[in-house]
């Protein structure tokens, strides 16, 4: 199949009839949020494959995405159109390693961020995304010890507005990493009305400088609410389509990464999916996840208790 509208039927009549559900993230092409039952964040996702009814889940973003919702519904099959959308945060953060630094610092809890492979998450406490990491954290005793993995500039800011001292595991994302103080300033200065909006996986220099900081959901919240009519978004570009969509008056201008040569805005990964690899993927029903029933065993009790701190 060639053309796109022909790719778009094919792609809505197999979901039909083999009753599956297209789940998309906020940094996929438009063209497959357009297409998906339900765009969102990472805890939306999450949570809507516990609940949905589908036989089958294909979820349009990275790999640890499509394994949170097999370990929450191990009786559903899941598929990711890529199976090599992997992410440079979990890649970051490898299980053998991760148990060492938890072994060498007994007695404390262990806090992830959702951008971890089953294996990490096997080895954890709580689980958390952006959209609830304060939330949860708060949810312990000021006094505890806790580790928190892999992002350390999440967890840095977490640190900051929990007022606690968290030890952090070194691991960053290559996308939320490159964006460039000095361009932002610049660009702030050529559109002085303009709110940067940013991802709390920047570094912390543009985090203090953002007038939000927040999730994918909670950028996209603040650019509805707000009355500012021009946004600099340091996140990953595909959020940009849903705040042009739900607010087409407003101008959203992408932060600007240091090397002025790259398409460092768009993660690699989450575009590895396109539109005809869905199609393939609910053709073909592969390529399919699977998750080692231990460490599925192990992994799901902090992701569910995520789910019930934030419900
Ligand atoms: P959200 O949880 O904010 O959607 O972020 C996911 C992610 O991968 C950020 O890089
Ligand atoms: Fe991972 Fe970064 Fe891509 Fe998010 S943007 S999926 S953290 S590599």
């Amino acid at each position: 199949i060639v053309d796109k509208t022909s790719l778009l039927k094919s792609i809505d009549q197999l979901r039909k009839s083999k009753n599956a559900i297209i789940l998309a993230h906020y940094y996929q092409e438009p063209e497959i949020q357009d297409i998906a039952d339900f765009v969102g964040d990472s805890l939306a996702l999450a949570q809507w494959a516990t609940k949905t009814d589908a036989d089958i889940i294909v979820l349009c973003g990275v790999h640890f995405m499509g394994e949170t919702a097999k370990i929450l519904s191990p009786q559903k099959r899941v598929f990711v159109p890529d199976l090599d959308a992997g992410c440079s945060l979990a890649d970051s953060c490898p299980a053998d390693e991760f148990a060492d630094f938890i072994e060498n610092n007994p007695g404390h809890t262990v806090v992830s961020y959702v951008n971890t492979t089953a294996a990490v998450k096997a080895l954890t406490d709580v689980v958390v995304t952006s959209t609830n990491a304060k939330q949860i954290v708060d949810s312990f005793p000021q006094d505890e010890k806790m580790i928190f993995g892999p992002d350390k500039n999440l967890g840095d800011y977490i640190n900051k507005i929990t007022g606690r001292d968290m030890l952090l595991w070194d691991g960053a994302c290559h996308v939320h990493e490159q964006f460039s103080l000095e361009k932002i300033l610049d660009l702030k200065k050529e559109y002085p009305d303009a709110l940067l909006l940013a991802h709390p996986e920047c570094k912390k220099y543009i985090l203090e400088v953002a007038d939000h900081v927040g999730s994918t959901s909670s950028l996209l919240k603040f650019t509805k609410q707000s009355d500012s009519k021009q946004f600099i978004v340091a996140t990953e570009s595909g959020i940009l389509h849903q705040m042009k969509k739900e607010s087409p008056e407003k101008q959203f201008i992408p932060a600007p990464p240091e090397d002025p040569t790259c398409a460092c805005n768009d993660c690699f990964y989450m575009k590895m999916n396109t539109l005809e690899k869905l199609y393939l993927c609910l053709k073909n029903e592969t390529p399919e996840i699977f998750v080692d029933e231990n460490i599925r065993l192990k992994a799901v009790k902090p992701i569910e208790r995520m789910l019930e701190i934030s419900a």
